[in-house]
């Protein structure tokens, strides 16, 4: 069997591991959206590397059914790399909408061909043609008619992956996309990084109330999630870790699954058991999968800068006062200089946000051979 950990990309939704509360909370507006018909957001906010593209990804196979069944919920995914204004946003949506129809109309022949069953599964049509919703009327407008002139869908989920990029625009019409009435409920998942959600309270409030009761800022693993993670790839393996093993690994990445999958793929080994000597042996290769990404994030750090970052990061806190800084033994000029490399700033007197990823403290002390006790 090939390494089953890949740092490089995000979870395979078979390998997938924790998040309970947020797929619970999501199977649970799914199921509003098909008794009561109504629509709701899901708001999913964290640092880099932290797993929200993982979610969402786990989110759409939760609801898709399967390859030869798939279910009546039309899924729209889509990750924005670059600044979206709200026309540009109807128009993901409208293609997104077309091309979902047409696959289902794509597969259903298909399958026909082959004369096998169609039963139980749905046709997602549209009551009007491709060509007459088109050209001269608005990218909103054409949302409207293809969400009203949709048959045979039990719900529409649109996903937008790292929504940061929306413009001010894009953002306000995602208020009308979900709370407009439909004929079809409309389920919008959206993930953002850390500040996202601040923003959306303090500059968006109407919008943000689509989410409330609904968004997660998602971070570390705890120890179970680190053990799920792991043991999920192994079902039908020899290969296994042992329980010392495992608590290692949740030690030395802190939880941060991008980490976890460095160690865990630098540990990997076919048909054997994964001891705690093998995980620390294998410290120095994981970091060195993990420099890719994470080198260039604190070039300049001293490593007393990367003790007073990785004190601030046990904190477990994304806003911070600096009573609260000091008392993790990070004085007043430490503090300015990790507003220098730009892991702190100052949001107002006395009140600082963390703008790098925790995890580069883990993954610098981890490189330095650092501990927090030094
Ligand atoms: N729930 C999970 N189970 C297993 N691995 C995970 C999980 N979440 C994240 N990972 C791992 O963590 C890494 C980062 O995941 P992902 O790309 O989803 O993060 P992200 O928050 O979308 O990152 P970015 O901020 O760069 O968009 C990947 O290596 C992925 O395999
Ligand atoms: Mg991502």
């Amino acid at each position: 069997m090939p390494n089953p950990y890949d740092p490089q990309g995000p979870a395979r939704p078979e390998y997938f591991g924790g998040r309970k509360a947020v797929l619970a909370s999501i199977a649970e507006r799914i199921s509003i959206a098909r008794q009561h018909k109504k629509s709701g957001g899901i708001l999913i906010y964290g640092h880099r590397g932290v797993g929200k593209t993982s979610l969402i990804d786990k989110a759409i196979s939760e609801v898709s059914g399967t390859e030869d069944s798939p279910s009546d919920i039309l899924v729209i995914s889509r990750r924005l790399a670059r600044t979206t204004n709200d026309q540009e946003l109807y128009q993901m949506l409208n293609e997104g909408l077309r091309q979902q129809v047409a696959n289902r109309k794509n597969f259903l022949d298909r399958i026909r061909t082959a004369a096998r069953s169609v039963s139980g599964i749905a046709a997602f049509e549209l009551s009007i043609s491709f060509s007459e919703n088109k050209e001269e009327k608005t990218p909103y407008s054409q949302w409207r008619e293809l969400v009203e002139s949709l048959m045979n869908v039990g719900i529409i989920l649109i996903t937008i992956d790292d929504a940061d990029f929306l413009s001010r625009e894009a953002i306000g019409e995602l208020k009308t996309i979900v709370e407009e009435l439909s004929s079809t409920p409309i389920i919008l998942i959206i993930s953002g990084f850390i500040g996202f959600e601040e923003k959306l309270v303090d500059e968006y409030s109407p919008v943000a109330r689509i989410f409330s009761g609904a968004d997660f800022n998602i971070g570390k693993f705890s120890l179970e999630e680190v053990k799920e993670v792991l043991l999920k790839p192994l079902v039908n393996e020899k290969t296994s870790w042992t329980e010392n093993a495992i608590t290692l690994v949740q030690k030395v990445t802190s939880g941060y699954p991008y980490l976890v999958q460095c160690i865990a793929s630098a540990s990997y080994i076919e048909n054997e058991t994964i001891g705690e000597n093998r995980v620390k042996d294998k410290i120095n290769p994981a970091v060195a999968i993990g420099r890719s990404w994470l080198e260039h994030e604190i070039p300049d750090a001293s490593d007393q800068d990367v003790i007073s970052f990785a004190r601030i990061a046990s904190l477990d806190k994304d806003m911070l006062q600096s009573t609260e800084i000091s008392r993790v033994g990070v004085s007043p000029p430490y503090i300015g200089r990790l507003v220098r490399l730009g892991v702190l700033k100052k949001v107002r007197h006395g009140r600082y946000s963390l703008e790098k990823s925790p995890m580069i403290a883990t993954f610098e002390l981890l490189k330095r051979g650092l501990s927090l006790s030094d």
